[in-house]
């Protein structure tokens, strides 16, 4: 056992028990993969601004932020307050509720194509629907993803999402044969991969960023390249913005890159870190989702479901919209950190990382200096091991928490000294490597 382990574990007594228990209740311990860590994740009791403070008492500053919902940081106090008053007035009202109403005026305002909504709980759903979507307003099967790009454990999009992408994801999967994947940044190569599919495609699925994949962003010529093939087959061009959404601007990223998607998919930060998943779209497409004008052989069922709009997430969703609409210098603060993090992270590691994202996300990579990221096989070949390392030294030395080996991003409640704490560690592990 390494000294960093023994270390971990002394720190973390009460979380290794609860974790034993965990074990035995749960698949892995967890209810979501990547929460699992070597050799095993500490256990939180609360959460508060910066940080996450567990069993042990033990504190971390949190570069994972709710998966990267927490814009404002956690228990933010503009949306506890509004929380707090909605619980008196009932959590769970399954039916329409004025808070829906509030929230989709400011969604509809800040994303043009959001004409019609639809909300459901997770971003997995929202993703699930637009596919269902597509091939509804197509009358055809076949969609393309992209390498690396995550899009939920929906089993329409469950394809090359994980190194080596050749391999199947998952046993239990059906229909693998509709799903196609092409290579982010390489407009030739996916446009000669749509080709093959040309007749049948329904849909064309992107993250503007990369999230998972390696927190890349698409250059504007390759959104561009793939939108102007979906409309020239007659296929939807689908942008899921679950990420990046009111990430880097009030809005979402793809109105700064004069696109024009038929669907965008939100999540996260627009339900201000309650479970939210959103469809938008425009009233041509949404309207096949109408079940008042369109019999059972012309519509496309999508959900909702049960805590779908629920006044919760609503409240908060609209909490945290008003807190980014009138909190001018909110994005500029997180872009100059994220933008400060990039250059002097990539110095501190010495040539031996690359330091990839856009605003306040950041991922390193462990490889030589000069090597370009651009797509998902890039990152892949990055040395991942290393960068799990790294992590895990932080969380033990210097109580900075980053899922091991993910992306991390700012919140409103980071500081510049945030910045420095990451730069010193680097500097440190650099110097150990
Ligand atoms: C781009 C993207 N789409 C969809 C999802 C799925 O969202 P959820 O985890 O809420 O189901 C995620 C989750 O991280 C995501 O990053």
């Amino acid at each position: 056992m390494s000294e960093l382990e023994k270390q971990y574990r002394e720190k973390t007594r009460t979380s290794a028990s609860l974790f034993e228990k965990s074990k035995k209740l749960h698949v892995n311990g967890v209810s979501h993969n990547i929460r699992f860590f070597e050799p095993y994740p500490f256990v939180t009791k609360s959460a508060r601004g910066k940080f996450l403070i567990d069993v042990d008492s033990n504190q971390y500053v949190d570069f994972w932020m709710g998966h990267w919902s927490l814009i404002l940081g956690h228990a933010a106090k503009q949306v506890l307050a509004k929380v707090r008053a909605q619980i008196s007035d009932g959590w769970m009202h399954g039916v329409v509720n004025k808070n829906t109403i509030e929230l989709s005026e400011m969604i509809s305002k800040a994303v043009p194509v959001a004409q019609k909504i639809r909300y459901a709980s997770t971003g997995t759903e929202a993703t699930m629907y637009a596919v269902r979507l597509a091939r509804a307003v197509t009358g055809k099967k076949v969609i393309a993803k992209i390498d690396g790009g995550w899009h939920g454990y929906t089993t329409d999009l469950l394809k090359n999402v994980n190194w080596p992408f050749n391999e199947p994801e998952s046993i239990g999967l059906v229909d693998e044969e509709h799903i196609i994947s092409l290579p982010y940044n390489d407009l030739e190569k996916s446009l000669e991969i749509l080709q093959s599919a040309k007749k049948e495609l329904a849909g064309i699925i992107v993250e503007p960023v990369l999230g998972g994949g390696g927190c890349i962003p698409a250059t504007k010529e390759y959104l561009s390249g793939l939108q102007e093939y979906a409309k020239k087959v007659n296929a939807l061009f689908i942008l899921d913005e679950i990420v990046t959404g009111f990430r880097f601007r009030y809005g979402c990223l793809y109105d700064t890159m004069n696109l024009k998607p038929d669907i965008v998919t939100l999540g996260k930060i627009v339900g201000g870190g309650f479970p939210v998943g959103v469809i938008c779209g425009t009233d041509e497409v949404m309207n096949y989702a109408n079940t008042m004008t369109h019999s059972k052989t012309k519509r496309a069922y999508i959900g909702g479901g049960t805590f779908s709009a629920n006044p919760m997430t609503m409240k908060a969703g609209k909490a945290t919209l008003d807190a980014l609409k009138n909190g001018k210098s909110i994005y500029s603060k997180l872009d100059g950190l994220g933008e400060k993090t990039r250059k002097q992270l990539a110095k501190a590691l010495l040539g031996n990382a690359v330091v990839t994202g856009k605003g306040s996300l950041f991922m390193t990579h462990f490889t030589k200096e000069n090597m370009e990221i651009k797509n998902a096989a890039d990152a892949a070949r990055c040395n991942s091991k290393m960068l799990q390392r790294f992590h895990f030294e932080m969380i033990v030395k210097d109580g900075v928490f980053f899922l091991p080996g993910k992306l991390g991003a700012f919140s409103n409640a980071h500081s510049d000294s945030d910045v420095k704490t990451l730069v010193r560690s680097a500097e440190r592990f650099a110097q150990d490597m």
